[in-house]
This record gives C-alpha cells, structure tokens and sequence, in this order.
C-alpha cells in the first residue's frame, strides 16, 4: 500500500517510524511519503491560509497550495482522506474497506479548514471521502490521519503476524472484547477468573462470550441494536 500525506506539520509523521507500522514500512508492505504543503507555495512567507470569505473567525486554507500537492501526489486509483470534523464517521468498517485499497492520500486541514474547490475538484478525478474520527474537534487532521493510518495498517495483509489476533477484538464481531489475563494466577489479593485456569475450551469460550455482552451491554448499548 502507498501512502502519501499532505501536511504543514511534517514533523508529526515521524512516529509513523516506530513500531508495527515502522517494520512494516520497512519491509516494503507500507511506503509512506510525507509532504509539506509549504513546499507548493511560491510567496516569500510560505502563505497557505486566508482570511474567510463571507466573515466569520480563523482562517481557511487556500487553494492553489493544494491543488499543486495534490497534483503531485493522486492517481486515477487514489482514494483521497480529508479529515474533518464535518466527515462521516471513521469506524472499523471504514478501516476496513481502506486496507483493500493500494493508494491512500491523506488532506491534513488545519484551521477552519480547506477551501471547499480543493474537495470538489479532487472528487472530479479520484475518489474523495471526508471522514471524521469522532464528535470533537482536534487542531487540524494530523492526529486524526494517525490514527487512521494505524487501523488501516494494521489490517494490511501481512503486516500483523498473527492475523488470527485480529478477528477476536473489539468491534471485528460487533461486540466489544472480553478481557485478558495473565500470569501471576493471584496478584494482589486478585484472583484470575478460574475457568481460564480449568482447560476447559467450551466452558472458557462460553464464559468469555458472556463477558463480550456483558461489557457491551453496559458500555456501547448503541452496538447491540
Ligand atoms: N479535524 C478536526 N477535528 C477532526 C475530527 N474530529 N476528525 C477528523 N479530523 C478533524
């Protein structure tokens, strides 16, 4: 999967260095490439924003800055991210159907955001979703492209040893994950849950199962419905 960002905060992006994704992209499986928006501009001062038209406080991001970017960097078989807060919602369905895809570009705004002609004219050649990581509002989309990039990637084939690992968590079944123990069977006057110590694999699976609705009835009643 190719990856390209578009950002006035490069610097952000270098987590994306360590970790799981960070051996990912080294082994090739993901290729992430960075641009400032900064470098598309042709003034003295670097100018990527302005002052709104129709009023209204902050600045908006203006056009030609990322119409050069993104000329450089989206394809036909692009599928262009802008994060916003005015975005459909970003779930694990969406991660989903994003790790399928072999070009991913990422429109980090900032301020009161992007000029709205950059989104329209991107949607006359590739396809272009707005997508919001949740009801709140961050800076800018950095954090939000971080986090997506994280859910994507690690649902690239390969890219998690164990693929089996993927399936049981939260949200992959609709319920929320039931919760894990490990050694010490008694730490603190705490007690492991003692069927996971019985052998018994239907009665731990049954037992965990439970657990999964039980959490999600309490926590997300929203998933059930
Ligand atoms: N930019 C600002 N707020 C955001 C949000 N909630 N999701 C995605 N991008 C954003």
């Amino acid at each position: 999967m190719k990856i390209d960002i578009v950002t006035i905060f490069p610097e952000f992006f270098g987590v994306l260095d360590v970790s799981l994704l960070g051996r990912a992209r080294q082994s090739g499986l993901i290729d992430v490439d960075v641009h400032n928006l900064r470098d598309f501009t042709h003034d003295r001062h670097r100018t990527v924003d302005d002052t709104p038209y129709g009023g209204g406080a902050g600045m908006v991001m203006r056009p030609e800055p990322w119409g050069e970017a993104l000329d450089s960097v989206v394809v036909e078989s692009s599928v262009v991210i802008f994060p916003s807060p005015a975005g459909e919602v970003f779930t694990q369905a969406t991660a989903r159907q994003l790790a399928l895809e072999p070009r991913l570009v990422f429109g980090c705004g900032r301020y009161e955001g992007i000029d709205q002609r950059v989104i329209d004219s991107t949607r006359s050649r590739a396809r272009v979703r707005e997508i919001s990581l949740g009801d709140y509002v961050l800076n800018g989309g950095e954090v939000a492209v971080m986090a997506m990039i994280e859910a994507v990637g690690r649902l690239v084939p390969g890219v998690i040893g164990n693929a089996a690992s993927l399936d049981e968590e939260s949200h992959e079944g609709g319920l929320l994950e039931y919760p894990s123990y490990t050694k010490p069977a008694r730490w603190r006057d705490l007690d492991v849950p003692p069927v996971l110590l019985s052998g018994n694999h239907g009665a731990i699976a049954a037992w965990r199962l439970e657990q999964q609705l039980e959490r999600t009835r309490r926590v997300r009643p929203d998933l059930l419905s």
